[in-house]
């Protein structure tokens, strides 16, 4: 259920639960009714992340929440604060909380940021649950004074969308495959492409098959459901260039011949659609932000499954753009599909493309669950990748296209293998990646690690993420123009 939220001048009396952001040093806001003595004696310091519940018998519950010190706050701190003040009120509905003692950060971004918490903090998949409630908070108020209510009306406005897509990416992540195939995939994305203004084609099996899409089709042989790849554009008055974005969209990974062990990673891989999830929500929020730059989205879909007619090792596929793989692996799945979105993305000349996919193992190995790799062709367009990451907390850490391990891709019988040796994972299936590009400035996003939390830290829930889609929705309406 989305949360209403409002800009209002002083604390509603429909509230039950009120935030104070209360900082590590300085003063502390008297309305909480405690110095920094008796906060200090229920163990409460002002850090990140702690928070006091005060009940109150008469009136709503007070809740302390730890900022830190109040001159290094920033607007990632306020969303995770964001996050503790929702965990912490529990069952109450209604919350509150002021903007007033923000340090520096701007009501606009601290009224994103502060949504963008509460409602993901807040996330529930409650899909296949009989007890649809969710989350428990029904409002959110911001109190903020006059001068800077326009901001963070603004900004509430936003984070409501941002918050609104993420948990979208993650409601397709966390679905089960049985019941988002790729074909459930492509409903839902013509959906949603009717509800947010933007274009959309379907191309199927036998279409991919007309043009060329050896890798989509060569990695949906094994399985009973067909593939399917989806076009969604998003065009407005005059833009500021444009951008193609392309996400892996396996439904489920089994590995193919090459089958996973039956372990806990292999027990996600319903979620190896995180990249095209994220896609699908980024391009869906884009009319309600006005973003100002053309972007054009491939989710590329299909599972990756065993069985008679799958693919086999020593099999060679030949990809859109005409280069020629030997597969050696069918768990190198990923890389195949997208290659064939990049060449379909990069025949339309764009400004810049991304993909942004559940690669590979070695990218958890080196990097963990708290940032995606990136790698790229142009420097420029990933340091803009990378500030997006940071202003919207979903890092990033830059991995190097080293040219040094293209060698290890050679093959006796085609163009290329499609894995390299045991080592430098990342690197070899971006350096794959990168023959499908031609010229285009191009970013590879390998979330593989960032797709899904194991428990609640800060504006992140346990299961997915959702990761990669404030990211992008913060590119493309931030994009300028590579020189
Ligand atoms: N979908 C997996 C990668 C993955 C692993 C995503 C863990 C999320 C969590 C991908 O298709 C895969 O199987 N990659 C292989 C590639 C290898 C065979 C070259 C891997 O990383 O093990
Ligand atoms: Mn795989
Ligand atoms: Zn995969």
């Amino acid at each position: 259920m989305p949360i209403t939220l409002e800009i209002v001048r002083s604390i509603p009396r429909s509230a039950d639960a009120v935030g104070v952001p209360v900082a590590s040093e300085g003063p502390v806001p008297r309305s909480l009714g405690l110095n920094r003595a008796a906060l200090a004696a229920n163990g409460f310091e002002g850090k990140p992340g702690q928070t006091l519940v005060l009940a109150s018998a008469t009136g709503p519950a007070q809740i302390a929440v730890g900022i830190g010190k109040m001159g290094e706050l920033t607007a990632n701190g306020l969303r995770n604060a964001a996050a503790s003040l929702a965990r912490a009120a529990g069952k109450r509905a209604h919350l509150a909380t002021s903007l007033a003692d923000v340090g520096g950060v701007d009501a606009k971004s601290a009224a994103q940021a502060v949504v963008e918490g509460v409602a993901l903090a807040n996330y529930r998949y409650v899909g296949l649950k009989n007890d649809k409630t969710g989350s428990p908070v029904q409002t959110l108020s911001l109190v903020i004074g006059q001068a800077r209510a326009a901001g963070a009306q603004q900004g509430a406005e936003r984070g409501e969308a941002t918050a609104t897509a993420a948990s979208l990416a993650r409601d397709l992540a966390n679905t089960p495959p049985a019941y988002l195939t790729a074909r459930i995939m492509a409903d839902k994305a013509v959906e949603i492409a009717a509800a947010s203004g933007l274009g959309v084609e379907v191309f199927n099996k036998d279409q991919l098959k007309a043009m060329g899409c050896g890798g989509i089709v060569g990695v949906n042989a094994g399985s009973t459901e067909p593939p399917r790849m989806v076009r969604l554009t998003y065009t407005p008055k005059n833009p500021t260039g444009h951008i193609v974005l392309v996400g892996k969209g396996v439904t489920y990974d089994s590995g193919g011949i090459s089958l996973k062990p039956s372990d806990a990673s292999h027990a996600s891989m319903k979620m190896d659609m995180s990249g095209a999830a994220a896609v699908l929500a980024t391009l869906g929020a884009l009319k309600v932000l006005k973003c100002k730059t053309a972007v054009t989205g491939y989710l590329m879909c299909t599972d990756n499954m065993p069985s008679g007619s799958a693919l086999k090792l020593g099999d060679v596929l030949t990809m859109r753009n005409g280069k020629t793989v030997e597969i050696q692996n069918t768990d190198a799945e990923g890389r195949l599909i997208l290659a064939d979105g990049l060449s379909l993305g990069a025949e339309s000349k764009p400004d810049a493309m991304v993909d942004i996919c559940t690669l590979t193992g070695a990218v958890v190995s080196a990097l963990g669950d708290r940032m995606a790799g990136v790698l790229g062709t142009n420097q420029s367009w990933i340091d803009q990748v990378t500030a997006s990451g940071k202003r919207t907390d979903e890092p990033t850490w830059q991995l190097p296209l080293a040219k040094e391990y293209r060698k290890l891709l050679d093959s006796h019988v085609a163009d290329m293998r499609n894995i390299g040796g045991p080592a430098a994972g990342t690197i070899t299936a971006s350096l794959f990646l990168s023959e499908f590009t031609n010229d285009v400035p191009w970013a590879h996003i390998d979330m593989a690690g960032t797709m899904k939390m194991d428990s609640d830290d800060g504006w992140l829930a346990k299961g997915a993420t959702g990761y990669g889609t404030r990211l992008l929705i913060d590119l493309v309406t931030s994009f300028t123009p590579l020189t």
